[in-house]
């Protein structure tokens, strides 16, 4: 039967009805607009915003997927990781719900959403949710990418869908390092679907950016010291009076460039010591960009045309990337995928966690 899903875990507030992969309704309230003015996610402003959306996204969510009460199995919320004030909207929102129509309240991580997202599959046409055969069935093991505004991650997933987190941010997520240069460049938020836009106009090569950690030695990732460089040249070309419209593409281009050449560069790391990967899985808000998918199929061609010319079989790893951009920002359709493949039983009350880990 389907889930109701629900996912308040930064600034969007949404709700979806899911039933195993098949999005039956998935209505996003985005709070984006309200935080314009403070340049990031304003935590108090974000739980009113919650607060005052929860309940007609739901019932938008409910009536779209033309589903009542009586046929929702469970509600699914995530429980972190995310801002604490506005992971409680949530929470206390699935529970009120959960009592009145007695229904269990699970608990889902909201990484593993991001993960999961790619499995995620549109409703066929004319179906009702009776008519569907609603399992899962990844290809495992695959590496997963979040890449969003509050995780850049490398995640193995393997048999029965269990994870391991084989590299992440030291710092700055790497939607987070777009969205602060931006603010630099008075962009607006967020500013990394801009950054994508301006950078088609720009030329990606006309700023030498450094490419972090290459003597790390592990698959962890590091956006500040780009951020820094591109502060220091923001200023540089302000003080010089070159701080005009081509500038700002061209260094829109070199920064979003220098940002995704870091992400590869590990991926192939990553892909070198791990060769049971089938499949590369692309989630978060920064999957949205493009050039970013572009790069990462750049990527595994490379890495495949290397192979071959050492007599080796190239491994054509498929990047999957969730059906619609909708599912690659933050969404209720991710939280009720995940809670599908989950017992969907649970009686006790639990808490947010704003720091949830996916392993
Ligand atoms: O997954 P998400 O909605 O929220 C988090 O869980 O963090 O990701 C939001 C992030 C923001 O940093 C935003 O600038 C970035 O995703 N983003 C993009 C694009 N669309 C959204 N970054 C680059 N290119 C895009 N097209
Ligand atoms: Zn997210």
């Amino acid at each position: 039967m389907p889930i109701l899903a629900i996912d308040t875990s930064c600034d969007e507030t949404s709700v979806a009805v899911t039933h195993g992969p098949f999005v039956l309704s998935n209505v996003v309230a985005s709070q984006a607009q309200l935080h314009q003015k403070y340049g990031g996610v304003f935590p108090t402003v974000a739980k009113q915003a919650h607060q005052e959306n929860i309940g007609p996204t739901t019932q938008a969510a409910l009536q779209r997927a033309g589903v009542d009460w009586a046929e929702i199995e469970a509600i699914a919320v995530t429980q972190g990781p995310g801002l604490a004030p506005a992971l409680e909207i949530g929470i206390n929102y699935a529970f009120e719900l959960g009592e009145e129509h007695t229904k269990p309240v699970i608990p889902i991580n909201h990484i593993e959403g991001h993960v999961l997202s790619v499995l995620a599959e549109p409703k066929p046409k004319g179906s009702q949710w009776h008519n569907l055969h609603a399992s899962l069935a990844p290809n495992l093991p695959a590496l997963a990418l979040v890449i969003s505004g509050g995780h850049s991650e490398f995640i193995l997933v393997e048999e029965k869908v269990t994870y391991t987190r084989l590299g992440w941010t030291i710092d700055d997520a790497a939607g987070e390092a777009l969205d602060k240069v931006g603010r630099m460049l008075d962009l607006g938020y967020p500013a990394g679907p801009v950054i994508e836009k301006f950078s088609q106009h720009g030329d990606a090569t006309a700023y030498n950016y450094p490419l972090p950690m290459t003597t790390s030695g592990d698959y962890n990732l590091s956006f500040s010291g780009l951020k820094t460089y591109s502060r220091n040249l923001i200023r540089e070309l302000d003080q010089a009076g070159q701080l005009n419209k081509q500038a700002i593409y061209n260094l829109a281009a070199s920064f979003q460039r220098a940002v995704f050449r870091h992400i590869t560069h590990k991926l192939e790391k990553v892909l070198s010591a791990h060769p049971e990967i089938q499949e590369l899985w692309l989630g978060g808000g920064v999957a949205a960009n493009t050039e970013l998918r572009k790069q990462l199929r750049a990527t595994t061609k490379k890495f495949d045309a290397e192979l071959e010319k050492k007599g080796q079989q190239a491994r054509n790893l498929p990047l999957k990337t969730p059906y619609s951009k909708k599912l690659c920002g933050d969404n209720g359709a991710m939280i009720g995928v995940v809670a599908s493949t989950k017992p969907l039983r649970n009686s006790k009350k639990f808490e947010r966690m704003p720091r949830l880990k996916i392993n």
